[in-house]
């Protein structure tokens, strides 16, 4: 008999922008981002048919799986990957899928590094845990094995961490060893402002995996000499002198070493209010992704350099995985208006394409939203 509709709950993971520390979480370094206000929403209308559907508000296509052929299910190069990946790794767990309809929504923007994948993920998960307990790390960690080995992006924690353990008004660092973090607050009068360039150039992936290998040879390359070291976070910038391995490998462990350390300073110059560090901090982050790791691209240089001519603007940066996507930018808060109209006029002139701009409000991290009066049998359709 099929199972009653018994409730609609819904649930909310928010993306996230970097402020710095690129690339190093799966090197297990430290990196400093905040969870936005924007947000994936997924809601849940329970079914009595033994499936699974899917209905995304963005891509009006019905999708659906029967519950007990979750476990088997293989990716398809398709936004659903993330939610399947998801189940599967709650099912590994021991967690039961239950017959459903999960109804998704987004307003972080696709593709420009804001980590709206991180958002559905973890959105997701919680939407098929419908409110059974799971421990927040155990969640993060679950959302990112999806995405590795399901979806097949080697990527690190971070997206993942700061959806679930996100800080209303505050940036969170985590350290990406110990899985722990600590709430770290901007001083007054500085706004971080996100400057979407609408691009993203298609290499990302592969160059992502690139990277991800190129440090584990720089991690090889140390090991000989040093054996007890296991990730470039235990790896210095005079191992890097002392030790002879090719030069690309070298320049890319530089920038990993260099913007573990410079996530430390920036925590530290913000605790002592001083804008002047923080913001060069994240010129030599820019520079560091630019030269040694060779994650920009033109559109973003050009949106990091030029922001810096721009009064009030302190530091500006890529964030994100690169190739493209949104500059972090420290502004003066008096001078938000101002930089934004400057800023999306000269990128204009330059590419022609319409950036769009928005002042960054620290959301809080996952969780459900609402809990409504059982609905009324008309919606077991959906
Ligand atoms: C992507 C990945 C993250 C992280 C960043 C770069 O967002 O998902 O794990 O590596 O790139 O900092």
């Amino acid at each position: 008999m099929a199972e009653p509709v018994s409730f609609v709950r819904t649930f909310r993971a928010p993306g996230r922008v970097n402020l710095i520390g690129e690339h190093t979480d799966y090197n297990l370094g430290y990196v400093l981002p905040i969870a936005l206000n924007l947000a994936t929403y997924v809601e849940v209308h329970r079914r009595g048919d033994g499936r699974l559907h899917l209905l995304s508000e963005q891509k009006p296509e019905e999708l659906s799986w029967a519950v007990e052929e979750l476990a088997g299910a293989q990716p398809r190069k398709h936004w659903s990957d993330y939610v399947i990946g998801v189940a599967q790794q709650l099912i590994r767990r021991g967690y039961s899928i239950a017959p459903c309809l999960l109804k998704i929504r987004s307003d972080v923007p696709e593709g420009s590094g804001l980590s709206s994948s991180a958002a559905l993920e973890v959105a997701s998960a919680l939407a098929l845990l419908g409110g059974r307990a799971i421990d927040k790390v155990e969640l993060a960690k679950l959302c990112r094995a999806a995405e590795n080995e399901f979806v097949g992006m080697p990527c690190g924690i971070m997206d993942q961490y700061v959806s679930v353990f996100g800080e209303r008004g505050a940036a969170v660092q985590i350290d990406c060893r110990t899985l722990e973090h600590r709430v770290v607050q901007l001083p007054e009068g500085v706004s971080v402002v996100v400057v979407n360039s609408k691009v993203k150039h298609e290499l990302g992936n592969s160059a992502y995996r690139d990277r991800v290998s190129e440090c584990a040879m720089a991690v090889a390359a140390v090991q000989h000499w040093h054996p007890e070291v296991q990730s470039l976070r235990d790896v210095t910038l005079q191992h890097l002198a002392d030790i002879p391995m090719p030069e690309l490998v070298m320049r890319r462990a530089r920038h990993i070493v260099t913007d573990t350390m410079r996530v430390e300073l920036f925590v530290n110059a913000a605790a002592r209010g001083n804008l002047r560090e923080m913001g060069m901090l994240f010129v030599d982050s820019h520079r560091s992704m630019q030269h040694d790791y060779e994650i920009t691209c033109a559109e973003v240089d050009f949106l990091a350099e030029a922001a810096m001519e721009i009064p009030g603007c302190i530091g500006a940066r890529m964030t994100g995985g690169g190739f493209g996507g949104c500059t972090v930018n420290l502004v003066a808060t008096e001078y938000v208006a101002s930089f934004t109209r400057e800023i999306v006029n000269r990128y204009s002139e330059r590419w022609g394409i319409e950036a769009s701009v928005f002042v960054v409000e620290a959301g809080e991290g996952a969780g459900e939203v609402r809990s409504v009066e059982p609905e009324g049998a008309g919606s077991l359709a959906g």
